[in-house]
């Protein structure tokens, strides 16, 4: 990966976007077998705890009563194959990563449909879990002299170097008021992947799930270093250039700006909340006294699921729920008491 890497960036005359490395690394990494999830992996998502996410989740989505689903990054396949035992429609997967891929294929079988590409018009739902915080973000330096484009270069190993932003990306650092000297990633990416999105959505549902905040606790005084990590077997650290493809490199999510980009693209912005406040009012307590009569030896590793996804410490608070629609006519479930959305 780092011959690769080193090709192209000498290719490029000496210098690429930070956002190209990260694409580069991340298609490596995800592009490896078995690695990444579950507890002997470098991160734990929730629908890798167990089931609980994915079947408070039905709930919200039987609501729904959806034609298709369409999952996009299915990770270990865990999501879909909760939901599939929950629901009974057509289950649509997108996922770029071919040897995780290959992974949900022999875990789900013919229960589900591979998609190559984004299809020109869906209808029913899409879930996206921890999918845009693995998507390139470019990252910016604002100081005295204007405003920089952090990107990679050859020394004996990669290196930093910094010029001047250019084009939109100059054009979306201007918008953002921060104290000078600041850093923070931008997240172009994203946003073009919710205006394709939001205008292939005929009519449905987008549920955007990651850690992330609203613009103005993202680009906070106090977060003048941004939010780009790195996990290795759940180990965080802070530098991207060291073993590309070895390692999950992400950023937290900037809701506001995937909400202004799906309205670009006519959708309504449905809802805003923490994982923990939507968790609940889709009746999560209902799924946990659920699950103790079904098995009351199996309460425990449950209650303990239900910890990690609420408590404000681990996930409940730090992840976000964002809904977006087209021609959706009812409140949805999950928003119904603690929705944020003012604070877009
Ligand atoms: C952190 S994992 C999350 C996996 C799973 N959703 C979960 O919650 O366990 C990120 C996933 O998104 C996929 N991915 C990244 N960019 C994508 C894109 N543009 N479209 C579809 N999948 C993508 C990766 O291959 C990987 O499966």
């Amino acid at each position: 990966m780092l011959e690769r890497i080193r090709a192209e960036v000498a290719a490029a005359g000496g210098w690429i976007p930070f956002a190209r490395y990260m694409e580069l690394a991340l298609q490596a990494y995800y592009g490896r077998r078995d690695r990444q999830f579950g507890t002997q992996g470098d991160f734990v998502t929730a629908p890798e705890l167990g089931s609980l996410f994915g079947r408070t989740l039905a709930r919200q989505l039987r609501a729904l009563d959806p034609e298709s689903i369409l999952e996009l990054g299915a990770g270990s396949g865990a999501l879909a194959d909760t939901l599939l035992k929950e629901l009974d429609c057509e289950y649509l997967i997108l996922e770029t990563g071919a040897a995780l891929r290959a992974r949900q294929a022999q875990r789900l079988g013919n229960r589900v449909t591979f998609l190559d590409a984004l299809p020109s018009a869906f209808r029913g739902v899409v879930i996206a879990n921890e999918v845009v915080d693995a998507m390139p973000v470019h990252l910016v330096r604002w100081q005295e002299g204007g405003v920089f484009e952090r990107g990679v270069t050859l020394a004996d190993n990669l290196a930093w170097a910094d010029r001047p932003a250019s084009g939109e990306l100059l054009e979306q650092a201007k918008a953002i008021d921060v104290p000078v000297p600041y850093e923070s990633e931008i997240g172009l990416a994203g946003r073009a992947w919710m205006r394709t999105l939001g205008e292939r959505l005929e009519e449905g549902t987008i549920f955007v799930i990651d850690y992330g905040f609203s613009r103005r606790e993202y680009y906070h005084p106090q977060r003048a270093m941004g939010t780009l990590m790195c996990h290795t077997r759940h180990r965080a650290h802070g530098d991207p250039l060291v073993q590309p493809g070895e390692q999950d490199i992400t950023a937290h999510v900037d809701f506001s700006a995937l909400a202004h980009a799906a309205r670009e693209a006519g959708l309504d912005v449905l809802g805003y909340a923490t994982q923990a406040q939507f968790l609940v009012n889709c009746g999560i307590t209902d799924v946990l006294a659920q699950a103790n009569l079904e098995n009351a030896l199996r309460y425990a590793p449950i209650a303990a699921e239900a910890q990690t996804l609420l408590s404000p410490a681990e996930m409940g608070e730090l992840f976000k729920v964002l809904a977006l629609g087209r021609g959706v006519k009812k409140p949805l479930l999950g928003f119904s008491q603690g929705e944020r959305l003012h604070t877009l």
